[in-house]
């Protein structure tokens, strides 16, 4: 059967910048230190809700498809900061962007979302079920930061990107995926009472928290041992990899990841300086600019690969 392709690729970035001299002003530390421990110089905050900043990347995903939003089968938004429980941000999505025929669910995988939303979009298609899906990644992680927590404030933005997938190409697609997860981790990356533990009775809101260097040092073990293994099952070696596509986690999570795997900085997609780490919106939006970079071209080989809360991974070959 024909394999599912990406057919439309869209971003949106809030337009308030964040800068590391800001942040100066707001806990202790310095444009020097972020710079340099994480390659990022700002990121965006947003006024609008997650919804908001997915519908607007999923709209330009289906103009750049060419796809009416009533030709959608389904509607996934890989977050872990979703507007409200419920409804899910997909449905408010489906509402927003017109796509009256859609299915809708969120996927939380954390930073991992995205390329697990892709397996779960592809498999799908590729079953049969659906023909045409939405796929965003979109986050407001902004909300769920403590400012006075130097730690974590630094590293995190806002933003969403969107891929439009459907049944329509002869080969190529998705070549090969892993998705991970080892709850028995999950403390080291998480943000504490943002369900139904709740905290009572009080007004405090949850904050995300982090053991950053046991993250870093997992995150590049799994981001570079699952991106080999998607490339064995593909059966393509790393000299072929036109484009890789990691999680924007941290320049020097990625530098590392690059090393263990080989690659020259010319064949890896950085865009973090702009934007920190969007979670599950990151890969997503580092696509649709190196898309518009003119950076990946038709059958260009990609290699994606994240690492999140829960702790998740995921590699994709595409
Ligand atoms: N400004 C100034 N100093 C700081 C800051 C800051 N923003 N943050 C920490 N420091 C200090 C620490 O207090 C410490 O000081 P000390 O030596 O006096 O105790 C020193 O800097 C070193 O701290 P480390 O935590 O060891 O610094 P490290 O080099 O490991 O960098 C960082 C920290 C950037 C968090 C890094 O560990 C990292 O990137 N980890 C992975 C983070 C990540 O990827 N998380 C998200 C996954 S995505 C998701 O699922 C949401």
């Amino acid at each position: 059967m024909p394999a599912p392709l990406i057919t439309g690729w869209g971003k949106c970035l809030p337009p308030a910048v964040l800068s590391n001299t800001d942040l100066e002003a707001l806990t202790d530390t310095t444009d020097d230190w972020i710079s340099t421990r994480t390659g990022m110089k700002e990121r965006r905050v947003s006024h609008v809700e997650t919804s908001d900043l997915a519908a607007a990347a999923g709209r330009e995903a289906l103009a750049a498809a060419g796809l009416d939003p009533e030709g959608l089968d389904l509607v996934i938004v890989a977050t872990c900061t979703p507007d409200r429980l419920v409804p899910s941000a997909a449905a408010l999505v489906q509402q927003k962007v017109g796509a009256t025929r859609a299915a809708a669910m969120d996927l939380n995988a954390a930073c991992s979302g995205f390329i697990y939303g892709l397996a779960v979009a592809d498999q799908m298609i590729r079953a049969g079920a659906v023909r045409r899906v939405l796929l965003i990644g979109a986050e407001k992680l902004h909300f769920f930061l403590d400012f006075s927590d130097r730690a974590t404030s630094v590293l995190f933005g806002d933003g969403a990107g969107a891929v439009v997938l459907e049944e329509a190409g002869e080969d190529g697609g998705l070549l090969a995926f892993e998705l991970g997860a080892d709850g028995t981790a999950a403390e080291i990356l998480c943000i504490p009472q943002s369900g139904t533990e709740g905290f009572p009775g009080t007004e405090r809101r949850a904050r995300v928290q982090m053991e950053g260097p046991t993250v870093f040092r997992r995150a590049v073990e799994a981001m570079g041992d699952s991106a080999l293994r998607v490339l064995e099952k593909a059966g393509l070696g790393l000299d072929e990899v036109d484009l890789f596509i990691p999680h924007q986690a941290n320049l020097r999570i990625i530098e590392a990841t690059a090393r263990r795997l080989g690659l020259d900085a010319s064949r890896v997609m950085v865009n973090l300086a702009a934007y920190g780490n969007t979670s599950a919106a990151s890969i997503p939006i580092a696509l649709a600019e190196a898309l518009e970079q003119g950076r990946v071209r038709p059958g260009a080989l990609l290699v994606l690969a994240a690492f999140g809360g829960g702790l998740t991974w995921a590699a994709a070959a595409y």
